[in-house]
C-alpha cells in the first residue's frame, strides 16, 4: 500500500507526477492558501505533508498529524513551521536550498537597480503620457556602480548577490552568523555596515534573533542617501519604522519583496514613491519553481524510503 501525502497547493509538474508514483496524493483543489484548520482536518491520515511558506504549520497542525513522518516545505525558509514541535516528534522538516539562490539574487539586483534608478516611477510617468522630452533633472536617481553594498547574512544568496556586485565595481561589506571568509568582501559589524553602505541588502533567515534586526536605531545609522533592500523575510524589518524612515527621508529608499505581515502591507508604504514593492517573487521563475517542486517531492519520498533528503532543517532527527 502506498503512503499518503497531503499537498497544500498545486505545484508545477513534473513534481506532482513524481509524487503520484510513490504516494496516494491528496491536493488542495483550490488555488488558494488553506487556513490552519483546513490543514488540521486534512492531515490525520497523512504520512507526509508537502506545504508552502504561506502555510502555518504550528504545534496544533503537527499534533493533528498523528501519522506524520515528514514535512517537506516548498521553500528554503522554514519560519512557517514549528520546528521545535516537529523535532520533538522526530519528524524531519525538509527544505529546498541552493536551487533558488540565483533567481533570488537576480531579483535582489532588480530591486537595487529599480529603486536607485527610479525605474518604477519613470515607467508610471511614461505610461501616463507625461514624457515631453529629455530634461536635465528628469528622474535623477543614485549611482550604483562604484558604491558600497552591505550584505546582512552571507549565506548562499548573500554570496550570489555579492558576486554580481563585482560587475558593478562595488565595495562589498558583510555580516554573517558564522566566521566565514569571502573573497572581495570585508566582514564588519552590523553597525559599521549600516554606517558605510549605500545599499543594505538583507539575506539573513528569520529567527527570534533577527526579528526587527532593522529598526528605528538602525535606520538612523544608515546614510540619508542609502537604500534598504529586503528579499528575505518581512519581519526582519520593523515595517512601521521603515515607513517613518522613508517618509522623513532618514534613508533614500527601499526595495521590498517581503512584508512583516504578508500579504498585508503597512498602508502608508503604498503611497510612497521612494519604495518599490514586489509580491514575494524572489524565486518566481519557471525554471526555479519547477526545480523547487521536484526537490520538495524528492525530499518527501527520500524520507519515507529511509534515505537522506537533499536538505533538512532539523538534521538531528535523522541521527
Ligand atoms: C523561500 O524559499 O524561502 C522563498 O522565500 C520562496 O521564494
Amino acid at each position: 500500500m502506498k503512503p499518503n501525502i497531503f499537498v497544500t497547493r498545486m505545484l508545477p509538474e513534473p513534481s506532482m507526477t513524481k509524487l503520484k508514483t510513490y504516494f496516494n496524493v491528496t491536493i488542495n483543489p483550490d488555488d488558494r492558501v488553506l487556513d490552519k484548520h483546513e490543514i488540521i482536518e486534512a492531515i490525520p491520515n497523512q504520512d507526509a505533508l508537502l506545504c508552502l511558506l504561506t502555510d502555518t504549520i504550528d504545534n496544533t497542525v503537527i499534533d493533528a498529524g498523528k501519522k506524520l513522518k515528514v514535512i517537506s516545505n516548498y521553500a528554503v525558509g522554514f519560519n512557517n513551521i514549528d520546528i521545535k514541535t516537529a523535532t520533538a516528534r522526530h519528524i524531519p522538516v525538509c527544505i529546498t536550498p541552493g536551487i533558488l539562490t540565483n533567481a533570488t539574487a537576480d531579483l535582489t539586483w532588480a530591486l537595487i537597480l529599480a529603486i536607485a534608478r527610479r525605474v518604477v516611477e519613470s515607467d508610471k510617468f511614461t505610461r501616463e503620457g507625461l514624457f515631453n522630452g529629455w530634461a536635465p533633472n528628469l528622474f535623477l536617481g543614485g549611482d550604483v556602480t562604484g558604491k558600497t553594498l552591505g550584505i546582512v547574512g552571507m549565506g548562499r544568496i548573500g554570496q550570489a548577490v555579492a558576486k554580481r556586485a563585482m560587475g558593478f565595481e562595488m565595495k562589498v561589506v558583510y555580516t554573517s552568523r558564522t566566521d566565514k571568509k569571502i573573497s572581495n568582501a570585508q566582514f564588519v559589524s552590523l553597525n559599521e555596515l549600516l554606517e558605510v553602505s549605500d545599499f543594505v541588502s538583507l539575506h539573513t533567515p528569520l529567527t527570534s534573533e533577527t526579528k526587527h534586526l532593522i529598526d528605528t536605531d538602525q535606520f538612523h545609522r544608515m546614510k540619508k542617501t542609502a537604500y534598504l533592500i529586503n528579499t528575505t523575510r518581512g519581519p526582519v524589518v520593523n515595517e512601521l519604522a521603515l515607513l517613518d524612515a522613508l517618509k522623513t527621508n532618514i534613508i533614500a529608499g527601499a526595495g521590498l519583496d517581503v512584508y512583516e505581515k504578508e500579504p498585508l502591507i503597512t498602508p502608508g508604504l503604498l503611497a510612497l514613491d521612494n519604495v518599490v514593492l514586489l509580491p514575494h517573487i524572489g524565486s518566481a521563475t519557471v525554471e526555479t519553481r519547477t526545480k523547487m517542486a521536484i526537490l520538495a517531492a524528492e525530499n518527501a519520498i527520500a524520507i519515507l524510503q529511509g534515505q537522506k533528503p537533499h536538505a533538512i532543517a532539523n538534521p538531528e532527527v535523522l541521527t
